[in-house]
């Protein structure tokens, strides 16, 4: 039987860096976009029915996404993981997200238990905030241009990871039967403070970069005037808030021992993305 593997996303942060993962292990993988490019790809929209069926002919096991931020997400999936059972997928990891553990009425949450009553061997890889979010705009160019890092987290410490390190935990998650039937928490090897981040970017990117803790009602205003949408600032503050709480504070208790390699550190990623805070 064939053993396809596709990964929905696979332009994404995560989802590019499990496809090159995987075909570097010599490992049989295609990649979905909604907008393909290149061989190995395939025309995939969670949003579009007619591209879910010829997407999963001939796969075995699919890494699945939501997307960023999608309240109704549960609603989004429902027909993909029906048309991924009925083309004979054996297989499901769930590109989850921390504190999914935690809260049952969590959009990414419903996918996971939609997922696990599907009648498919599942694996829920559940990340923290990554480190690329950190490298890349708004916060990269307000790094570059100010040389201040404006978040709503006063103290609160986050264990950033990796996506890289992610994408190895989802390509275990598509391939160890070991992880069958689990959920991973996804975290880095140190739980940081914010001006500890700032100090971390300044000494990668050779410059000054200060910590400025914001209000709730300043991160609203910078994120209106950066154009976000209403009902995305209101969910970015919730994750913050959730932050603020405590619950991504927590570092690594996995991926070092099932990847045999502790996550990489922040000063390690900052040393190998500093053209981004210049
Ligand atoms: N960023 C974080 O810190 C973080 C932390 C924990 C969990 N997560 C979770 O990880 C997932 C990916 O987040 P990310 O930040 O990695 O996003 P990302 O890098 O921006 O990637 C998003 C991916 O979603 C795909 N996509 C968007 N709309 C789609 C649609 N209608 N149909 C099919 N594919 C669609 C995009 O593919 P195309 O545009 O090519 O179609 C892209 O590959 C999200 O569910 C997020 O909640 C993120």
């Amino acid at each position: 039987m064939s053993e396809v593997c596709l990964i929905l996303g696979a332009t994404g942060e995560v989802g590019r860096r499990v496809v090159a993962a995987m075909r570097a292990r010599g490992l049989a993988v295609r990649g979905a976009s909604r907008a393909p490019e290149g061989p190995g790809m395939v025309r995939f929209d969670l949003l579009d029915r007619s591209t879910h069926g010829p997407a999963f002919e001939g796969v075995s096991a699919v890494m699945l996404i939501s997307r960023p931020g999608d309240e109704e997400a549960r609603v989004h999936a429902a027909p993909v993981v029906a048309a991924m059972a009925a083309a004979g997928v054996r297989r499901v990891a769930t590109l989850s997200a921390l504190g999914a553990g935690r809260r049952e009425d969590f959009s990414l949450r419903r996918v996971e238990r939609l997922v696990e009553g599907s009648g498919m061997a599942w694996t829920h890889v559940r990340p923290n905030f990554f480190m690329q979010m950190l490298a890349r705009p708004p916060l990269s160019a307000e790094v570059a241009a100010k040389g201040t890092l404006s978040l709503p987290l006063g103290d609160a410490r986050i264990a950033y990871v990796d996506a890289e390190d992610v994408a190895a935990v989802m390509a275990r998650a598509l391939t160890d039967d070991a992880l069958i039937g689990r959920a991973v928490d996804v975290n880095g090897p140190e739980s940081l403070g914010h001006h500890e981040v700032a100090a971390t970017i300044a000494r990668a990117a050779g410059r000054d970069v200060r910590y400025v803790a914001l209000d709730e009602d300043e991160a609203r205003r910078l994120m209106e005037r950066r154009g976000f949408p209403p009902a995305q600032v209101g969910r970015v503050l919730r994750f913050y808030a959730l932050a603020r709480e405590g619950w991504c504070a927590a570092a690594d208790a996995e991926v070092a021992g099932l990847l045999g390699r502790p996550p990489r550190t922040f000063d390690r990623f900052a040393a190998a993305h500093a053209s981004a805070w210049r």
